[in-house]
């Protein structure tokens, strides 16, 4: 059809992780692929929720300010909540960032291997891909090759810190390094969705540079460590002037009345917060352990899952795994050739993993 626009109909759509209902059909599963939190969601985000669907009949706030209220203090009120822009998840910000800033023949950088909805965003978008490969086996930054990569038609540098698949950082110094290089007439989106389980102390979140007033987004969302995926609630932050232009693109009464008090309560609830830190912290231990005592090659992770390289083919690993009731995701789409993300679970799942890789292997 002529109406059409060309690149989006010849686009493809996002490849995202399968549900444990289509993939065991009934069968109880660990699911160990789509980087949720093992420790579920905060009983008071739960509460919360409750109590916020005896009143579905009536709109919710216009405007999510009550929750970025709840951000800014979980920033220790170092942005304002006017800097902070709420959508219906992380994946629907990057889509607003996307349209806000990416026009037909406009360039875009990523960095592979990495998530791939920056790139599919893209090309819908019409815009150019433009590559830099991560370096190395410690996958990292090609500071240069990026630096050399940008043309006055390039809008968006997609970073994601911690990266996904690969779990791996890029420290302060290097990002200084990028940041401060860096014309004025784009945009870096920082993905920090898996921040908070960092340990490393050489990681910088987005907040440092954004108060410095550089370009830069941060980029988060309530599917890993505030474990509301099901829900659908991201949110970014930046400067003044940023935010103030993509809060154009957000809708009003967008936030729905249970995304928005679930949201407030799971910011709110540090303890939960901190148990899922301290779950993953712990379960890392476990798995360097194991993967060690069994010779499979990992990457040390600052995330909630893990990047593994097994001698057989993923897509094999997978199967295996699902016999087992255990579901992992092959990352060959990611970039990652021949490699296999877990993300942690709880114990039991953790260790149905290892027992299951120790059978795979023998
Ligand atoms: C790096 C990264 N960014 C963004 C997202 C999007 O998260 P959501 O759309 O669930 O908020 C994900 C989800 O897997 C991710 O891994």
């Amino acid at each position: 059809m002529d109406i059409f626009k060309k690149h989006i109909a010849e686009s493809k759509n996002y490849v995202g992780g399968k549900s444990a209902e289509e993939v065991g059909g009934g069968r109880k599963m660990h699911k160990m692929s789509s980087n949720e939190n093992a420790l579920g969601i905060s009983p008071k985000a739960v509460a919360a929720a409750k109590e916020a669907a005896e009143k579905l009949y009536i709109y919710p706030d216009g405007t999510p300010k009550r929750l970025t209220q709840a951000l800014a203090e979980s920033y220790d009120n170092k942005i304002e909540p006017s800097q902070i822009i709420v959508s219906d998840s992380g994946s629907s910000v990057i889509e607003i960032i996307t349209r806000g800033l990416l026009n037909e023949g406009d360039e875009y950088i990523v960095t592979n291997p990495t998530f791939q909805l920056y790139k599919v965003l893209g090309i819908k978008a019409g815009a150019k891909l433009v590559d830099v490969r991560l370096q190395g086996d410690d996958f990292q930054l090609d500071v240069d090759g990026i630096l050399n990569a940008i043309t006055d038609r390039t809008r968006i540098i997609y970073i994601t810190n911690p990266n996904n698949p690969t779990g791996t950082i890029f420290p302060q110094d290097q990002l200084d390094r990028l940041f401060n290089a860096l014309p004025d007439h784009l945009v870096v989106v920082h993905d920090e969705v898996y921040e908070k389980f960092v340990e490393d102390p050489n990681y910088s979140s987005a907040l440092k540079w954004v108060l410095e007033g550089k370009n830069i987004i941060g980029l988060n969302s309530f599917s890993k460590m505030y474990g509301m995926a099901g829900m659908r609630l991201g949110y970014a932050y930046t400067t003044p002037k940023l935010a103030d232009y993509f809060t154009k693109l957000t809708k009003p009464f967008s936030t729905n009345r249970i995304a928005l008090e679930a949201g407030i309560a799971a910011v709110q609830d540090k303890e939960f917060l901190q148990k899922s830190i301290d779950h993953v912290h712990r379960s890392k231990k476990y798995l360097y352990a194991e993967l060690d005592r069994l010779g499979v090659k990992y990457w040390k992770t600052q995330a909630n899952f893990i990047l593994i390289k097994t001698e057989k083919d993923p897509s094999e690993l997978e199967q295996f795994m699902v016999t087992k009731g255990i579901m992992v995701r092959p990352v060959n789409y990611f970039g990652a050739d021949g490699c296999t993300r877990v993300t942690f679970g709880l114990d039991d799942a953790n260790e149905a993993f290892i027992k299951a890789l120790e059978e795979f292997h023998n």
